[in-house]
């Protein structure tokens, strides 16, 4: 007979090989009742002998409890992304680009890939010891959120490898097939809340899910092809990898296709175009790979992209449909811009009832009427837009569409009559006091990759602005459980409530707010011409909002733009100063010289202060450089900071006693400096929250599972299996006293307590 131990052991593995053919070969060979069979059969005798439960059971994909939020992540490697080809740039744009990574390879025969370019998220997947540890999305590419419990519910993510190197970190991305998606609209409907807009919100907001048994309802896939860090080798090329990661028992791209010209590439992107509506989840493009990593780095990297691989997006799809109507909506600066109300229609994954029709002038051109046949087109992520009107279908009592009588001449959100702004062809509404742009503010402020409020969404951030508890973001600092548990989302003759549940959650996002990195913030404030990838680089260069709203580098930025136009204009030998006096042109010499002297000295402090890199063109002197952010963002920001709105935003935040911290300030000869902390068991004198907040504010990174990269375990009462693995991987373990005196090394600044905060 044999033992428990040994009965489990081969379940397991069978129940493992039955999830390798299901997902991987997409080829099962027995029944969902017959692996059903065998699940029970598994988990009654785990029941029987919990002693025997190992976290990498089948049986333990939905063993993690709800959090109340993710910890960050930082990847081992960065996650990058893609630049795009488009297919209406044709053979010829693919040639251009294959013919450049030939230039900086020569002498090479050259092999590309073309893989699917599925649309979902990307996420890494680490395992350690064969055994998967840590999976996390990718962020802004450097810090991601740990989502390993979700991702476990994902039954086509192994549990455990075998004969993979010690360390093996693999990147892909998590998808839901069509079906799905379909399903879970359908019940999203059932039970009275807005569905998805497609499979990719979808299965982003699936993946956010805080509850990883509500991850395991949604029947999320993966698929894998990229390494992260590996302990040992990784296969010559591309085809290899896939093939290995196969084979190691990962979902690879189902399509690969290898290629040695530019016209072999072009026809597997059109080969794979007429195909891939039929794999049953969607696709926004290809991606072509060079083949030989050995090649890779040789041919590098931009700024950032590599240049060896590129994603191709096919032509926008497009389709026909009827303009119902024609709404105005309010955006976060005034601006009015109209929306097509359409008869709702199918387009490549998605039910569209809406799309832009971007402004007044826009719409006279196409001449767009309410009550036409239109065609609409859905681009990547893009909002469908209305591109053109059938005209042949159009019906007789159709008139031209004017934009200001349509709306009575005032804004449809507060009634105050709009301002034509002539640079740009919109509509404005200056009163700032108007509610749809405090909602969109809000909405701006707390979105992802801003400052992540989960379940902030349009609809609460509307409730909150109309009911009055928001009236400008920083006041979901001073929300308070009660009132906002009570919020109505719905009218006063149908109410729909917040509730205490959801109110509790969002109250632990604006908490987990308070600390995120300066670069978020930057985001969130919604600064003019400060986007995201903006804001990390100012993140980079600058400690503290304050530095940013006191930069001497955006100050030298600005100043140097402005040297450069004397410069030219005080030029003795520019066109412009042709028919002047010799005398005139000796005093102007002068100037010139003066100025370039200033321009130097300004381009060289740039460069020494690594916010400007030496422009590329010949006998390029200090005055030549590229920054990091151009004279019109510096200016922005700049004017922002000195704004009334701007130094009131910084007084009430530090009011609030937030002070997000960015740079490398921290860093330096920190004791935390460069290490990684996993925190585990309850900390008496600080929240976890907290503590990762110190950690990082002092240039060290937080991991929540322990591995050999860690540096230190820091253990409370009830510390865990971390314990273990510490001692496993030989970690440093201190206690709470000791981290607090490391702390004590080091200066930290206070964070407000928990009570005051509500
Ligand atoms: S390779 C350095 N391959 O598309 C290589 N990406 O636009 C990084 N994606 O961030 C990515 N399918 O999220 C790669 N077969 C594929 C992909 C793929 C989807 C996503 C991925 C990436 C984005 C780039």
């Amino acid at each position: 007979m044999p033992s428990a131990k040994e009965k489990i052991a081969a379940l397991r593995r069978e129940i493992e090989e039955h999830d390798r053919r299901y997902y991987v070969e997409a080829r099962p060979t027995i029944s969902d009742a017959a692996y059903d069979v065998l699940y029970r059969e598994l988990r009654a005798l785990e029941e029987a002998h919990p002693e025997l439960i190992k976290p990498d059971s089948p049986t333990q994909r939905v063993g993690g409890k709800a959090t109340a939020g993710f910890w960050q992540v930082r990847h081992a490697m960065p996650m990058l992304s893609l630049d795009n080809l488009f297919a209406k740039d044709g053979l010829d744009g693919l040639k251009k680009w294959i013919g450049s990574v030939e230039k900086l390879l020569p002498g090479q025969s050259l092999e590309w890939l073309v893989e699917p370019k599925v649309d979902g998220l990307a996420v890494s997947l680490r395992y350690e010891h064969g055994r998967f540890v840590t999976g996390a999305t990718r962020g802004d590419g450097e810090t991601g959120d740990d989502i390993t419990e979700n991702l476990k519910t994902i039954r086509a993510i192994p549990l455990h490898i075998e004969d993979a190197p010690e360390v093996l970190e693999v990147r892909g991305e998590v998808y839901l097939p069509v079906s799905g998606f379909r399903r879970i609209c359908d019940e999203m409907r059932t039970a009275g809340e807005e569905p998805f807009a497609n499979p990719r919100n979808a299965a982003a907001g699936s993946l956010k899910q805080l509850d990883p048994a509500i991850v395991a309802t949604r029947p999320l896939a993966i698929v894998l092809y990229s390494p992260g860090e590996c302990s040992g080798d990784l296969p010559p090329t591309q085809s290899a990898l896939l093939a290995w990661l196969k084979q190691l028992g990962f979902p690879v791209p189902r399509f690969q296709k290898l290629c040695h010209t530019a016209d072999e590439v072009f026809a597997s992107i059109e080969e794979l175009d007429k195909i891939r509506d039929d794999f049953g989840y969607e696709t926004d493009g290809a991606v072509i790979k060079l083949n030989q990593v050995a090649l890779r780095e040789q041919a590098g990297y931009t700024s950032r992209f590599p240049r060896w691989a590129k994603a191709w997006k096919y032509l926008a799809e497009q389709a026909e449909t009827r303009l119902r109507d024609i709404t105005v909506q309010v955006g976060r600066t005034g601006a009015l811009t109209p929306v097509a109300e359409l008869e709702p229609v199918f387009l490549r994954g998605s039910t569209i009832s809406r799309a832009t029709l971007h402004n007044e002038d826009e719409i006279r051109r196409k001449d767009i009427r309410i009550g036409d046949t239109v065609i609409i087109e859905k681009a990547g992520e893009v909002i469908p837009a209305v591109v053109k009107v059938v005209i042949e279908k159009r019906p007789a009592n159709t008139e031209p569409f004017d934009f200001l009588s349509h709306i009575g001449g005032k804004c449809p959100a507060c009634g105050h009559a709009p301002r034509r702004d002539p640079e740009f062809a919109v509509w404005v509404c200056e009163n700032p006091s108007c509610p749809a742009q405090k909602t969109r503010r809000l909405e701006y402020f707390a979105k992802r990759g801003a400052l992540d409020l989960e379940g902030l969404g349009s609809i609460v951030a509307d409730a909150l602005v109309v009911r009055g508890l928001v009236n400008d973001p920083l006041d979901v600092f001073t929300l308070k459980l009660e009132p906002l548990g009570a919020l109505n989302l719905g009218t006063d003759e149908e109410p729909r409530i917040f509730g205490g549940k959801n109110a509790a959650k969002l109250l632990e996002a604006c908490q987990r707010a308070r600390t995120m990195p300066l670069a978020r913030w930057l985001h969130a404030l919604a600064i003019p011409e400060v986007g995201e990838e903006t804001a990390h680089d100012l993140a980079k260069h600058h400690d503290t909002l304050e530095a940013v709203a006191d930069s001497a580098l955006l100050r030298d930025v600005v100043a140097l733009d402005r040297l450069h136009t004397e410069a030219d204009a005080a030029n003795p030998r520019a066109k412009v100063n042709r028919d002047k006096s010799d005398m005139e042109k000796l005093q102007l010499a002068t100037q010139h010289t003066s100025l370039i002297e200033q321009a130097n000295a300004t381009g060289a402090r740039l460069l020494a202060a690594g916010f400007a890199s030496p422009a590329k063109k010949k006998n390029a002197t200090d005055a030549d450089v590229t920054t990091v952010v151009g004279p019109v963002v510096a200016q922005a920001a700049l004017a922002w900071f000195s704004s009334d709105l701007g130094s009131e935003t910084l007084r009430r935040m530090s009011a609030l006693g937030i002070s997000p911290r960015g740079g490398d300030s921290a860093a330096g000869d920190s004791p935390f400096s460069g290490k990684t902390f996993v925190l585990t068991g309850t900390l008496q004198t600080m929240s976890r929250g907290e503590a990762q907040e110190k950690i990082r504010a002092q240039g060290g990174n937080v991991s929540s599972s322990v591995s050999s990269k860690t540096h230190f375990v820091v253990a409370g009462p009830g510390a865990g299996s971390k314990l273990e693995d510490a001692q496993k991987h030989g970690v440093t373990v201190i206690s709470e006293e000791e981290f607090v005196a490391m702390l004590g090394g080091a200066k930290t600044e206070e964070s407000p307590k928990q009570d005051e905060l509500f």
